[in-house]
């Protein structure tokens, strides 16, 4: 079958330092960050990349794994670094974000299983895990792009309200919110755990180039505080301002306030 990309060219507008770009819907906005995902990977096929679970992501590795098949792009070099984990659950464990990984991407491509760098969920030292996977980090980074969700309460990776652009890899509480909105995700009854291990907004801030995607309207009051907001630890978002090569992708309902 001829597989023909489809490039999305739309205006982006510079708010806070950060660009911005709204898409007419969810597809377009998903399409628009796979090319440039693509165009990253083709440029350096080495890539140091981080990549979110979560509901917003679907439709990008749906279309990513549709590239692959049709010769666009390679992940045999990529390295992937996780981006957050919950904690108490085992890297087969459906409900944990490596799972999630798999199943909606790594399954599909052509990406080596050594060149992925994941926490361990089971880990009974969340300390030392994260200064092991700080060290890897150290050792292959600084990441070239991070590609990250928002949570309603303005969280990117597990970076919850109260973290500092300081922050380093650790384990973080989960606050109620980020529960509640990810308990559907937890079909078969299992508990959802309250910790996680995250990368920290550090590491983030780190990156060469970050993108930023959300849609649906439960995002646009944290979009709207993280690009116009003052950069505070109550909107750890809002500290992406301090990057200087930060893009976010949004649909009309995410980007309804955005001016
Ligand atoms: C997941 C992650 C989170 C999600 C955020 C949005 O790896 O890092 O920050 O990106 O909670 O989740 P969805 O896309 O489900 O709304």
């Amino acid at each position: 079958m001829f597989f023909k990309k489809i490039s999305i060219n739309v205006e982006s507008v510079s708010i806070n330092g950060i660009k911005v770009v709204v898409f007419d819907d969810y597809d377009s906005l998903s399409r628009a960050v796979c090319d440039r995902v693509i165009d990253r990977i083709n440029a350096k096929p080495d890539l140091v990349l981080s990549l979110p679970t979560g509901g917003t992501p679907f439709e990008l590795y749906c279309l990513l794994i549709e590239s692959y098949k049709q010769g666009l792009v390679s992940f045999s070099q990529v390295r992937f670094f996780q981006l957050d984990e919950y904690l108490g659950l085992s890297k087969d464990d459906p409900n944990s974000y490596y799972y999630y990984l798999n199943r909606y991407l790594f399954d599909h491509v052509d990406i080596r299983r050594e060149n992925i760098f994941s926490f361990n969920g089971l880990t009974d030292d969340p300390d030392k895990e994260s200064i092991l996977y700080e060290n890897q980090l150290t050792r292959m980074g600084p990441l070239d792009l991070v590609v990250l969700g928002i949570g309603t309460n303005g969280h990117v990776a597990f970076n919850e309200p109260g973290s500092y652009p300081f922050c380093r890899t650790r384990q973080i509480r989960l606050e109620e919110s980020t529960i509640q909105a990810n308990l559907r995700f937890f079909s078969n009854g299992s508990p959802m755990p309250h910790s996680a291990l995250t990368m920290g907004l550090g590491n983030i801030l780190e990156a060469k180039e970050v993108f930023l995607l959300a849609n649906g309207s439960g995002k646009a009051e944290a979009i709207i505080k993280t690009l116009h907001g003052p950069n505070t630890e109550s909107v750890p978002a809002s500290f992406l301002q301090r990057h200087p090569n930060t893009t976010f992708f949004l649909d009309r309902e995410s980007g309804l306030f955005v001016s």
